[in-house]
């Protein structure tokens, strides 16, 4: 359409299968549409009053015509089910190999961070081609995470974390939108993702190249662990297991038998909770002594914790001791 494009970009590997959903979702309504619309006009037109058409009713009955009209559009509409169920699954399930950002909605603007550690506010580097997982939560009302050129809309919500994925296909600009009435602001809360190919990612990653991100110090993982010790958590929760809490090592990923009975699996989620409300799901064979945290740590350094807790479940050796380093 040149200089008037009805639809954004399409950048990211769903994007085109949406569309195909979508404008088949727009032909079908349109071809029922249409005759209906049409008939309604024909037949006010032909039985209007005074006209010279036949009332006669109908006698007889059609059990075929009348199987048809149920049966077809009841395939119909189970396939756009299945067809629309299968893209709702693939865009749900995040591949292995993502790389982990973490977000965090509030009024308003959006925070990122990189495992690498370098935070940005309303911009989000990526690469091109690689599947990028997004963590992400919100520090005050419900935002909604939408880049309308790679199809993905997501709730941000207080209180728990939403994930969405995507894996951009082109390298560009694309803008970044707030979905949901948030306040004051809102219609300014935003910014924009840009794709990079992989080596300017990488240079913009290392502070190589103008406009890259303020250089980090360390890693996400590295800041938790500091947290970690700084909060007084290593002094429960020690490698060796030998503390009044649970050993952390190896844990991200696994299930967790719960005090009372019943497991739950250490995903991020669950390790949020167990920070802010520990007496909420208590592993088993543990009092329930630990502190709640809610309130002391931010939704940023919540991120950093889990990113730190997340590297020693990913390293086999870290059983070894409390002096245990993250994967960097
Ligand atoms: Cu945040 Cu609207």
């Amino acid at each position: 359409m040149g200089g008037f494009p009805l639809t954004p970009d399409q950048a990211s590997t769903v994007a085109g299968r949406v569309d195909a959903l979508f404008y088949t979702l727009v032909g079908l309504s349109l071809l029922f549409a249409f005759p209906i619309a049409f008939l309604i006009v024909y037949f006010a037109v032909k039985y209007r009053r005074g006209s010279q058409a036949s009332r006669a009713g109908q006698t007889g009955t059609s059990v075929k015509l009348e199987v048809a009209w149920m049966v077809i559009p009841a395939f119909l509409a189970l396939g756009i089910f299945g067809w629309a169920a299968g893209v709702y699954f693939d865009m749900a399930h995040p591949p292995a190999g993502a790389i982990d950002i973490y977000v965090v909605g509030k009024q308003w603007m959006w925070k990122f961070q990189h495992p690498e550690g370098q935070r940005e506010i309303n911009e989000l580097h990526v690469p091109v081609g690689h599947p990028v997982k997004l963590l992400m939560a919100s520090e005050d009302v419900i935002h909604s995470f939408y880049v309308p050129a790679f199809r993905v809309k997501q709730d941000v919500l207080p209180g728990r974390y939403t994930t969405i994925w995507f894996q951009a296909t082109a390298a560009g600009e694309y803008h970044l939108f707030c979905a949901e009435y948030c306040g004051t602001d809102h219609a300014v809360m935003g910014g924009k993702v840009i794709v990079m190919e992989q080596a300017d990612y990488e240079r913009w990653l290392s502070g190589g190249v103008a406009g890259a991100a303020p250089q980090s110090p360390e890693s996400l993982a590295a800041s938790g662990q500091q947290l970690f010790t700084s909060l007084g958590c290593s002094g429960c929760h020690r490698m060796d297991g030998s503390g009044p809490g649970p050993s952390l090592a190896g844990v991200f990923g696994k299930p967790v038998p719960l005090e009372g009975g019943g497991t739950t699996t250490a995903d991020e989620q669950y390790v949020r909770d167990s920070i802010l409300m520990p007496q909420k799901q208590v592993v088993a064979g543990y009092q329930p002594i630990m502190p709640s945290f809610q309130g002391r740590v931010s939704e940023d350094q919540l991120a950093q914790l889990i990113a730190y807790i997340k590297s020693l479940g990913n390293q086999p050796g870290t059983q070894g001791g409390p002096t245990a380093e993250p994967t960097p």
